[in-house]
């Protein structure tokens, strides 16, 4: 393997001051010493990124990526350790950042471009590209001051990779760009990826991580905390998710309770990875120490990164039982699967005819893979229809 980037024992340190020079007293009476605490951002970070892969920088709030994306394209400098990058690297960290406020948006792409190592005429022949792709032809003879920011970021993305870069950088502010933007950007990695450029991503949306990612670093409180293939660090970090909202899930009255929340295959045994379009029983157990009148049962389905897919419940099929008591179950029939390869949560509630009252709730009660098996593939979004096509041509005019 050739290494894009070599990042050995990198460590970086910021320091907190606790006062600013509020008034001259102040400072005089400390006598220009300040006093600051010394914070770890990030701590023996060792990472390799082989040359023409995809990397993904994981991690909460506050954990280091952009810390660590900062000190990779030299805009930071580490306090410890070494990083080594092989090609010319282009970068896309903040908003903004690199734009000046009162020059417009032509005037920024020659002094991006120039800051990046274009000359002139490099950016002349790249500039109708550059604003084509960002889509701001109107704006172009505009000051940025009076960009939005989702206009900042297309810019800046834009002049990123048109300078032709072999390492691209990118912070998560790609998210600022609307849905539209947002999919050309997504293309455009694609091609990236093609042309075996190295590219490392920090992002929030763990699915687009996982996608588009080969590996990937999921950073804990400044260090690395897992490292490897897109896939398994991405379940390592939706683990730790699902631990701390499972500690929190749980609410309710109490007077019946759900035992516990399965997926069940066409023979009735538990699976926790379906196929696309196969036939499944969502089922929820639960057990009442009183007889419980009316009571209504729901499912509620979100894809792992929370985006909502749907949530059926009883009583708005009409299937309302005059009393439940005891131990029993209430099952979910679903003929056929139309989800899309992704992971998935079952959130369940049991609330009373008037679902004024919660008897008892789990946000996290059930947590399953779907697999693409076979069949023609749909990749963007969540469900497929199942559908058929035809074509007919040469019809006489309608
Ligand atoms: N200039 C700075 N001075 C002091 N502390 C800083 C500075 N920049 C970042 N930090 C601190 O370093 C830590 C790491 O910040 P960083 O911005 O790298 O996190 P992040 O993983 O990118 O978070 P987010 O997901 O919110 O973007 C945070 O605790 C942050 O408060
Ligand atoms: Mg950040």
């Amino acid at each position: 393997m050739t290494a894009a980037i070599v990042i050995e024992d990198v460590s970086k340190r910021y320091r907190l001051y606790h006062e600013r020079n509020q008034t001259l007293k102040g400072a005089l009476m400390r006598r220009g010493r300040s006093r600051y605490d010394e914070f770890w951002a990030l701590r023996d970070v060792s990472i390799e990124i082989e040359e023409g892969s995809t990397f993904g920088l994981i991690g909460e709030n506050g954990s280091g990526k952009s810390t660590l994306l900062k000190c990779i394209a030299r805009i930071l400098r580490p306090d410890a350790g070494r990083i080594a990058v092989a090609g010319k690297l282009s970068a896309l960290l903040e908003l903004g950042a690199g734009f000046h406020q009162e020059l417009t948006g032509r005037e920024n792409v020659y002094l991006n471009g120039a800051i990046l190592g274009l000359s002139k005429k490099d950016i002349d022949s790249r500039f109708d590209e550059i604003i084509d792709f960002a889509g701001l032809e109107q704006f172009v003879d505009s000051p940025v001051k009076n960009y939005s920011s989702g206009m900042y970021v297309r810019l800046g993305f834009s002049v990123a990779i048109n300078v032709e870069p072999d390492i691209l950088l990118i912070d998560e502010i790609l998210a600022v760009g609307d849905a539209e933007f947002q999919y050309k950007c997504e293309r455009k990695f694609e091609d990236l990826k093609k042309a075996g450029k190295t590219i490392v991503i920090v992002s929030h949306a763990i699915e687009s991580i996982r996608q588009f990612c080969d590996r990937v670093a999921l950073l804990d409180h400044g260090r690395v905390r897992s490292l490897g293939p897109a896939n398994d660090v991405a379940s390592d970090y939706l683990e730790g998710v699902h631990l701390k909202s499972r500690e929190e899930s749980r609410s309710g009255s109490g007077e019946i309770q759900i035992q516990r929340v399965v997926l069940l295959d066409e023979a009735g045994n538990p699976i926790t990875r379906a196929r696309t379009g196969q036939p499944v029983t969502f089922r929820l157990v639960f057990s009442a120490n009183q007889p419980i009148e009316q009571p209504c049962f729901g499912f509620s389905l979100r894809r792992i990164d929370g985006v909502g897919v749907t949530a059926p419940n009883t009583h708005d099929y009409g299937v309302i039982p005059d009393k439940v008591e005891g131990h029993g179950h209430v099952d979910y029939r679903v003929p056929s699967l139309p989800l899309l390869a992704g992971t998935y949560d079952v959130a369940v509630s049991i609330e009373d005819q008037a679902r004024t009252l919660q008897y008892d709730g789990r946000v996290v009660a059930l947590r399953f893979d779907v697999e693409w098996q076979g069949g023609p593939s749909e990749w963007l979004g969540v469900v497929t229809f199942g559908g058929s096509w035809d074509i007919v041509d040469n019809e006489p005019p309608s």
